[in-house]
């Protein structure tokens, strides 16, 4: 039986790796499909952990490329859940580039998604609430209200697509 309410803290993932050649481009900088895959297993695992169920991405909300992420570079991957539906959870992931040297590091990406808990027949399941615990949580809590109202905005526009889409492929 899963939790009424979990903190953000306790299901919170958290990554560290270096780039090798094979993950960057002809630039030195790393891919960013491979960036894409390693936000999402991270913040697929992250939504297992608070839900306690399997989940499936429902979309990703956004990705901002801050920084370019070089050969060489130690990179952390740090995801929490932000936000809780239903059965949705956005998950928040932050790409650090650390110094080993100096102990700084600075934020190179940002990204949202959302997941969707299912049950053993693959139906939507209901989460727990989530609650921060810090400044860092509370900030990204406070502020989801703004990034749900621009989801449902661009759910309804991207339905509006995909109904077009479908009425155009039946008359051909
Ligand atoms: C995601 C999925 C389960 C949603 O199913 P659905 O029948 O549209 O369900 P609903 O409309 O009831 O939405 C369920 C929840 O997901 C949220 N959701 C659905 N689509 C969404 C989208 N594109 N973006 C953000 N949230 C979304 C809804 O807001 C709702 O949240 P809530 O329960 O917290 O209120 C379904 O579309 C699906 O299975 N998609 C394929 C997933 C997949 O294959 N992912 C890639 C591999 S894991």
């Amino acid at each position: 039986m899963p939790k009424e309410s979990k903190s953000m803290t306790a299901s919170k993932s958290i990554k560290a790796t270096q780039v090798f050649p094979e993950h960057t481009n002809h630039l030195n900088t790393m891919f960013g499909g491979h960036i894409m895959a390693n936000i999402d297993e991270i913040a697929a695992i992250t939504a297992m952990r608070h839900s306690e169920s399997n989940v499936v991405t429902a979309s990703t909300d956004s990705v901002d490329f801050l920084k370019p992420i070089r050969t060489g570079d130690i990179v952390t991957y740090e995801a929490l859940v932000s936000y809780v539906g239903s059965s949705s959870m956005e998950i928040c992931v932050q790409i650090n580039v650390d110094n080993p040297f100096d102990g700084t590091s600075e934020l190179a990406v940002l990204s949202f998604l959302t997941f969707v808990a299912v049950d053993k027949d693959g139906k939507k399941a209901s989460v727990p609430k989530v609650y921060p615990t810090n400044e860092e949580e509370e900030w990204l809590f406070n502020t989801a209200e703004t990034r749900v109202q621009q989801r449902m905005s661009k759910r309804t526009e991207s339905k509006n697509t995909v109904s077009f889409l479908n009425q155009i492929k039946e008359h051909k």
